[in-house]
């Protein structure tokens, strides 16, 4: 069975993207080092964008609708996804579920007319789960059957959260979101934890704003994620961070190199691998 974890805010711009990709990424190298393990992982982009593809499909994450998510999501029954599966560029064991942007866009019009609109994504990645050790899901920045879908699916959700007054009172409505989930879908769905992001130490609201986290959500606020001009760049260049940025001579399961926005992301994949290794 794979552990299924959704990024989600419903605030723009705060690093779901970012963190989706990195998590991605780091957690197919990590298991890749161990060649016995066979660990392969699954990045899911709920986002009709298709900004969390650019990274790890750069030209190759667009298919024609009935051979993409689109289908998945609205076609009943859906397709199989087992052969919609693409290979990452810069990874052997990270894969994708092609897109199909004006499909998504239609698609998240559509699904409040269908019916089980909300489990859709859940039913098709059930048929995945025995081939996937963790799969990762990127959502949009807004409320709506995508977002729904996404959370339904998921076992836990991190939900980033970037460091000024305004985006940590921002979390009300994802937070009903999430309730409403657990209520009539999934009771056991979790919060694996909020994850600073976009941090600028130079800030002097910038501790204060921590703390402020910290007060709300004892215990859950991960280490964080600080400002990084390498993982802008790491983006636009169609990678992740662990690529882009790559220690001089990799040891196996070394993700991190002299990049501190590599090291912070190693860290996360090293808390959510310690978190699997507790579940089983
Ligand atoms: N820690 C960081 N340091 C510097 N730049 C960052 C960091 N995290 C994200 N970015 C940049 O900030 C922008 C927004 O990040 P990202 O796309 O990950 O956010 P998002 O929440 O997915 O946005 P959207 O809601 O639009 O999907 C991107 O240009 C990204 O490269
Ligand atoms: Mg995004």
């Amino acid at each position: 069975m794979a552990i299924t974890l959704t990024i989600a805010n419903e605030k723009g711009g705060v690093g779901k993207t970012t963190t989706a990709v990195n998590l991605a990424a780091g957690l197919a190298l990590a298991l890749g080092a161990d060649p016995t393990s066979g660990g392969r992982v699954l990045l899911v982009d709920m986002d009709p964008q298709g900004h969390a593809l650019l990274a790890v499909g750069y030209e190759q994450w667009q298919a024609p609708a009935p051979q993409s998510l689109v289908a998945l999501l609205t076609e009943t029954p859906p397709p199989s996804p087992q052969r919609m599966l693409r290979q990452a560029s810069h990874h052997a064991n990270l894969f994708f579920l092609p897109s199909n942007r004006d499909g998504m866009v239609e698609a998240a019009r559509t699904l409040p007319t269908l019916m089980a609109n909300e489990t859709r994504l859940a039913r098709a990645l059930a048929g995945l789960q025995k081939d996937f050790d963790f799969i990762i899901i990127d959502t949009p920045p807004n409320t709506g059957d995508l977002l729904v879908n996404a959370l339904v699916a998921a076992d836990s959700v991190i939900i980033p959260v970037e460091t000024s007054y305004l985006g940590v009172s921002g979390l009300r409505e994802l937070q009903r979101t999430i309730e409403q989930v657990r209520a009539h879908f999934r009771p056991q769905l979790g919060v694996f934890g909020y994850l600073p992001t976009l941090v600028e130490e130079v800030r002097a609201e910038a501790q204060e704003i921590m703390t402020e986290l910290e007060k709300r959500y004892p215990r859950q606020v991960l280490p964080p994620i600080h400002k990084s001009s390498d993982l802008a760049y790491a983006h636009s260049s169609h990678m992740d961070i662990f690529t882009y940025r790559p220690p001089r001579q990799r040891s196996p399961g070394q993700l991190s190199s002299s990049s501190r926005a590599s090291q912070e992301y190693a860290r996360l994949v090293e808390l959510v691998l310690a978190a699997a290794r507790r579940k089983k």
